[in-house]
């Protein structure tokens, strides 16, 4: 089993303090704490909601300049903490009889650099996202001539796999490379294989198995992202009858292999 995960996400956490990080260079409102402060000599009795009408800006900003607290989120929705998820996922596969057996990373761009969610912090942008790769107990091949020697050499052993990322995310939100798709498929399984993805979004691991000669099993439950795999999937392969209206695509690969599906689950 192999998993593409950030290596570190946020979530939503009731203990997390709420404060954010002032940031004067992106200051849209031109009240300075100097200002309340004259406004509050000379209106001793006001509160914060009467200083900020008064001055003609939020009582956010009155309480950011006065107190220096940013509030994140806004005051009564939760604060997001960010964790590391790796350990985690070791745990949880290694409860259900997963081991893990290696990890690599995944090398992208740092497509998000000019966002408006990375100009407002001093956090890295993120460039990588790794891939937990668990072993279910049982014999497995190392088989060196799934890849040629120059496959090997350039990224076969190689932790760090420099891919770039889906730039034109329009289709779906989150596309990965299917060169990421298609060197975890060569690298783990045989042609004849059966992929199996459970979140298959626009069906880049249904695309890339099939241009690997595997066969692929996936699901994905929002119609209008199964709609777009089938799309991507029947450009590959045209001749292939995907389930209309179904969240799961199911396909042979060639017509060979009539219920690939329950052969899996047997399997499992
Ligand atoms: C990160 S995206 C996968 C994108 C995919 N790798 C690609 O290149 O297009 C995850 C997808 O899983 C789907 N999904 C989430 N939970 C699901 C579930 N329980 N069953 C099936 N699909 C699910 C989401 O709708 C989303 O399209």
């Amino acid at each position: 089993m192999v998993i593409n995960i950030a290596d570190i996400l946020a979530f939503q956490d009731l203990n997390m303090p709420k404060i954010m990080g002032l940031n004067p260079a992106n200051r849209k409102c031109g009240i300075t704490k100097e200002m309340i402060l004259k406004a509050k000599a000379e209106h001793p009795d006001y509160n914060r909601y009467q200083l900020a009408k008064h001055l003609n800006c939020s009582e956010q900003t009155i309480d950011r300049r006065l107190n220096g607290n940013n509030i994140r989120g806004g005051k009564y929705a939760p604060g997001t903490h960010v964790k590391l998820v790796g350990g985690n996922l070791e745990s949880y596969a290694y409860e259900v009889g997963l081991f893990l057996y290696d990890k690599r990373i995944w090398h992208k761009d740092p497509a998000w650099a000019n966002s408006r969610w990375t100009t407002n912090t001093l956090k890295a942008v993120s460039e990588t996202e790794d891939l937990y790769i668990f072993w279910k107990p049982g014999e497995y091949e190392v088989n060196r001539n799934r890849l040629t020697p120059k496959e090997w050499k350039e990224w076969g052993y190689r932790q760090i796999w420099e891919i770039p990322s889906v730039r034109a995310n329009n289709i779906h939100p989150a596309m990965f490379p299917i060169e990421l798709a298609s060197r975890v498929i060569r690298l783990y399984t045989d042609p004849g294989d059966i992929v199996l993805d459970p979140f298959l979004g626009s069906g880049t691991t249904a695309v890339a198995a099939v241009q690997c000669n595997r066969h692929f099993i996936g699901f994905e439950m929002m119609e209008k992202y199964a709609e777009i795999a089938r799309n991507n999937i029947a450009n590959v392969v045209p001749s292939l009858d995907l389930q209309e209206n179904s969240p799961l695509l199911e396909s042979t690969l060639k017509n060979k292999t009539p219920n690939i599906r329950s052969s899996l689950f047997d399997n499992l």
